[in-house]
C-alpha cells in the first residue's frame, strides 16, 4: 500500500508568510509532509509551473437565505458550494439569519438542515442577530457561542434588520464576555431613508438612484459610530463590506490605537463603480448592493487598504438574486430602486479577480493574496490552523493555480444559479486547475468530482481573547471611568 493518498509534486507552495518549492503529501484528508523525495502515493499530481495555495475561505456569503425583503437567494447549498469550489474556495461561511421574532436556535437548526445534504465543501455559519431580546441575549446567544457559533452580524440599516446603538452595545458586551466577534453592516439608516423618500417623491426611481440614496457619508458616519461603541467597552469588531476611504481610514486608525477592529472588503468595491448602476433599463439593477460601488478614487483607496493592513479579509458578499421576476424584479418589471433586493454574486470569481488584478498586476504579493483570501479569515473566525494554510496537520484544502490560464468571465462558464455576473466580459489571467478539499479532489478538468452532501460542518470554539477580556484598557479612552464589572 502506498504511503500517501495524494502527492502534489513540483509546485510552488505559498502561505501567508512564505513561498517555497515543495511536494505536498496528503493522507486521510490532512497534509502529512512537505518536502522533496517523499514516498509513494496512490495518486500523484504534477504541479510543475503551478502555484499550490490554501483553498480560499469566503467568510461572507448569503446562501439559501432570505433577504430582509423576504426573498430567497437563487443559490442553495449545492449550487453555492459547487460555484465556490470552481473558483478555488474550499470553505464558506454563510449566515444563519434570524428575522425578528424567530428563535436563533431554530434558525441554526434549519440552516443545518439546508446545508448538510447539499454542500460539497466545508462550511461554518455566522449568525445574523436582528432581534437581540432578553431570551436571545440571556440564553440563546451565550449557548450558541459555547457551541461554536462565535461570530455574528448585526445591521445598522434595513428596516427589518437594524438594531439601535443601545442594542449594539448589548451585543458587543456579550461578545466581549463570551469570546465572540461582532460583524457590523455600517450604514446610517436615517440618512438612507431620508434621501430615499426625497428621491422617490420627485420621481427618481431608476437603479442609479440606489447609489445616490446610499452616500459615502452614511457609511463613514456609521462605521465611526460602530467603532466608537466598540471603543467604549473595548470589544472586538469587524466592519464588513467597506466601500470607501473614510470608513477604511477609521478602521485603520482604530486598530493603530490598540483596538481589536478588523475590516473586510469585496470585489464589487475594486471592480465596479456607481456608473454601472446607470446602465440601460433594468440592467443597472444587477449592480445594486449596499454599500454601493463608488468611483475610481474609492477603488484606489480600497486597493491601498488591502496593502496597508486596513483590511484583513477579502470576501465575496455573494448575495445572489437573479435579474428577473424571481429576484430583483419580483416587484414588477420596472421597480423603484428601493424595491430591488440588494446584493451581487461573486463567489466563483472572487479569487480569480483578485489574483489577476492584484498578484498579476503587482499590487499584491502572492503571500498577501493568501492572507487576504484564506489565512486571515481562518485566524479571525477560529478555523486556523485546521483551515487557511498549508502546513503539516492542516486539512488538505488546496487550490492548484495555473497563473497563466487566461479566461474571459461569462455567466455561461459559472456554476451558480444566477442569470448574470456583474463581471461579464472581463478578462482574467490565473484560475485554479485542481481544487482539493480534505484530500478529496473536488474539481479537476473543469468537472465536479464529488457528491452533494460531502462537505462538512466546521465546529469552532469561543476565542481565547475572552481570557484577557476582563481588562478594560483605560489608555484607549481616559474618560471611560467605569470598570469591566459593568459589562
Ligand atoms: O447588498 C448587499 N450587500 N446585500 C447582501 C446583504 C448584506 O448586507 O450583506
Ligand atoms: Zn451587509
Ligand atoms: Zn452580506
Amino acid at each position: 500500500m502506498a504511503e500517501f493518498d495524494l502527492l502534489i509534486k513540483g509546485g510552488t507552495v505559498a502561505t501567508a508568510s512564505d513561498s517555497f518549492r515543495a511536494d505536498v503529501a496528503i493522507r486521510d484528508g490532512r497534509i502529512v509532509a512537505l518536502g522533496s523525495s517523499l514516498g509513494g502515493a496512490e495518486r500523484e499530481i504534477d504541479a510543475t509551473g503551478l502555484f499550490v495555495l490554501p483553498g480560499g475561505i469566503d467568510a461572507h456569503c448569503h446562501i439559501e437565505q432570505e433577504s430582509s425583503m423576504g426573498l430567497m437567494t437563487a443559490d442553495d447549498f449545492y449550487s453555492g458550494t459547487v460555484s465556490a469550489a470552481f473558483g478555488g474556495t474550499t470553505t464558506i461561511m454563510p449566515f444563519a439569519a434570524q428575522h425578528r421574532g424567530q428563535s436563533l436556535r431554530q434558525v441554526v437548526k434549519e440552516t443545518h438542515e439546508k446545508a448538510g445534504p447539499k454542500a460539497v465543501i466545508d462550511y461554518a455559519f455566522h449568525l445574523i442577530v436582528s432581534d437581540p431580546n432578553e431570551q436571545v441575549l440571556g440564553q440563546e446567544l451565550p449557548g450558541l457561542i459555547l457551541d461554536g457559533y462565535t461570530s455574528f452580524k448585526v445591521y445598522m440599516t434595513y428596516e427589518a434588520l437594524k438594531i439601535s446603538d443601545r442594542q449594539m452595545l448589548e451585543v458587543l458586551a456579550l461578545a466581549r464576555r463570551h469570546g465572540a466577534l461582532t460583524m457590523v453592516h455600517a450604514e446610517n439608516d436615517d440618512v438612507i431613508s431620508w434621501i430615499t423618500d426625497r428621491l422617490l417623491t420627485r420621481g427618481y426611481t431608476a437603479p442609479q438612484f440606489h447609489a445616490v440614496s446610499h452616500p459615502r457619508i452614511a457609511e463613514s458616519e456609521a462605521s465611526r459610530r460602530a467603532i466608537d461603541l466598540a471603543r467604549l467597552i473595548d470589544a472586538p469588531m469587524l466592519i464588513v463590506h467597506v466601500s470607501e476611504a473614510e470608513a477604511a481610514r477609521a478602521i485603520l486608525e482604530a486598530r493603530n490605537s490598540g483596538l481589536e477592529i478588523y475590516g473586510e472588503t469585496c470585489p464589487q468595491y475594486l471592480f465596479l463603480t456607481a456608473e454601472d448602476l446607470k446602465r440601460d433599463g433594468m440592467e443597472g439593477a444587477k449592480f445594486c448592493c449596499s454599500p454601493p460601488p463608488r468611483d475610481a478614487a474609492a477603488q484606489e483607496a480600497i486597493w491601498r487598504g488591502l496593502k496597508n493592513g486596513t483590511f484583513q479579509v477579502f470576501s465575496s458578499d455573494h448575495a445572489p438574486y437573479r435579474n428577473d421576476e424571481t429576484g430583483k424584479l419580483i416587484a414588477g418589471p420596472k421597480p423603484s430602486f428601493a424595491q430591488i433586493s440588494n446584493g451581487v454574486p461573486g463567489l466563483e470569481v472572487r479569487l480569480p479577480l483578485l489574483f489577476s488584478e492584484g498578484v498579476g498586476k503587482g499590487r499584491l504579493s502572492l503571500n498577501e493574496f493568501v492572507a487576504l483570501t484564506a489565512t486571515n479569515a481562518a485566524k479571525i473566525y477560529g478555523l486556523h490552523p485546521r483551515k487557511g494554510t498549508i502546513a503539516v496537520g492542516s486539512d488538505a484544502d488546496i487550490a492548484i493555480w495555473d497563473p497563466t490560464w487566461r479566461r474571459t468571465i461569462s455567466q455561461v462558464m459559472l456554476h451558480d444559479a444566477m442569470d448574470y455576473t456583474p463581471y461579464e466580459g472581463r478578462q482574467v489571467t490565473g484560475w485554479p486547475r485542481i481544487v482539493i478539499s480534505r484530500g478529496r479532489i473536488v474539481v479537476e478538468e473543469e468537472t465536479l468530482q464529488v457528491e452533494r452532501g460531502s462537505g462538512a460542518f466546521l465546529e469552532r470554539r469561543p476565542s481565547e481573547r475572552k481570557l484577557v477580556a476582563a481588562r478594560l484598557a483605560p489608555e484607549l479612552d481616559p474618560d471611560r471611568n467605569f470598570g469591566a464589572d459593568l459589562l
